[in-house]
């Protein structure tokens, strides 16, 4: 069931000044929380105010992957950026009716709490089509498809004749998506930019790579999508998940709680990469909050030294000590 009504009534409680970006493909396992969790952290990072939805309940992998990011902060004793987060669950009431109006009710709850204090919203989806999945993604700004590099994963997209790359049929998430995209232009005339993210990258050039960027190229041009590159396959990116990290924190070996590699710095340059290829409407404010957050974070660290009182603070640092804890950067009031 397409749910207008609900996304007229949400509009109606006053424009969503967030940015929302909308992780989405009805594949499990093709990257979607593990994309979610990095363009948060990635926007964070630039300074952006982020608040996340985990629409995924059954799962809950983002959810997960938030609790475990306050854990592991507390642990190492150093403050890690942390969206405000909400994970929606799922109504298994025996009326659908019922079902979809309870969910309405607490998904609107949390679009109230995070308007207009956040400059991005992310929203993980489950890889099924549900009542509040199509409503988040006709409430797109940015659609994010991650898509495993593979032409076994086109099928989430349509069915491809492999040599000749014909379509042979669109799928149901595509029809998912135009229509999604149709109810956006309805509401309030916008138009949702839907860009497919290849995910898994083989990191060795290969033919298989080359095959699947031909294939997208037809079949961006038929849906109305552009691709961009996106994370290679790199264990790393299952390592950092029980510590709640991410590529684009900082690659120091107290915060990852090992010796950082070479796969750590290319994999935080992979995800610099997708954010700007993104092209998401960052603001300077933003970028300031970034540059104040970043002299914060190195001050909270640099040893308070009488030199620093004396002179230019060009003194020797003597190690570190331990300073108060910033306060939570999870309350809408202090972010
Ligand atoms: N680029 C990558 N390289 C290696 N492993 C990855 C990569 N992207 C995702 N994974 C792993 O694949 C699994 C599924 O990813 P996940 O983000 O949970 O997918 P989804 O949310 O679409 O089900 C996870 O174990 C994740 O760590
Ligand atoms: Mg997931």
């Amino acid at each position: 069931m397409w749910s207008d009504p609900e996304h007229r009534e949400l509009r109606r409680r006053g424009p969503i000044s967030a940015h929302v970006i909308v992780v989405g493909n009805e594949k499990g396992g093709s990257g979607k929380s593990t994309t979610a969790m990095h363009l948060a952290v990635a926007l964070m990072k630039a300074g952006q105010r982020v608040a996340t939805i985990d629409l995924d309940s059954r799962q809950s992998t983002l959810t997960h992957y938030v609790e475990r990011r306050r854990l592991w902060g507390h642990k190492i004793n150093q403050p890690l950026d942390i969206p405000l987060h909400f994970c929606i669950a799922r109504s298994e009431g025996a009326r659908v009716d019922e079902n979809e109006a309870a969910e309405f009710g607490r998904f609107a709850d949390a679009i109230t709490e995070i308007e207009h204090r956040h400059d991005f919203l992310v929203i993980d989806t489950p890889g099924a089509d549900t009542f509040l999945s199509r409503l988040a993604h006709s409430m797109a700004d940015t659609l994010v498809t991650p898509l495993n590099d593979s032409f076994l994963d086109f099928d989430v997209l349509a069915a491809v004749d492999p040599q000749t790359f014909e379509i042979t049929g669109a799928s149901h998430y595509a029809e998912l998506v135009r229509e999604a995209r149709r109810q956006r232009r309805i509401v309030d005339g916008k138009v949702t930019d839907w860009v497919v993210v290849r995910n898994r990258l083989s990191t060795l050039g290969s033919r298989n790579r080359k095959l699947v960027a031909e294939g997208l190229n037809v079949l961006s041009g038929r849906f109305g999508f552009r691709f961009v590159e996106g994370f290679a396959e790199r264990v790393i990116y299952r390592e950092f998940f029980p510590r709640g990290l991410t590529a684009i924190d900082d690659i120091g070996e107290q915060t990852l709680g090992t010796r950082p590699s070479l796969s750590h710095v290319t994999a935080r340059l992979e995800v610099q990469g997708l954010l700007s290829s993104l092209r998401l409407p960052l603001d300077d404010r933003g970028r300031k909050r970034a540059e104040a957050r970043a002299e914060w974070f190195m001050s909270a660290y640099r040893p308070l030294d009488t030199d620093d009182l004396l002179d230019d603070g060009l003194g020797e640092e003597k190690g570190p000590v331990t300073l108060p804890r910033m306060p939570d950067p999870t309350s809408p009031v202090t972010r």
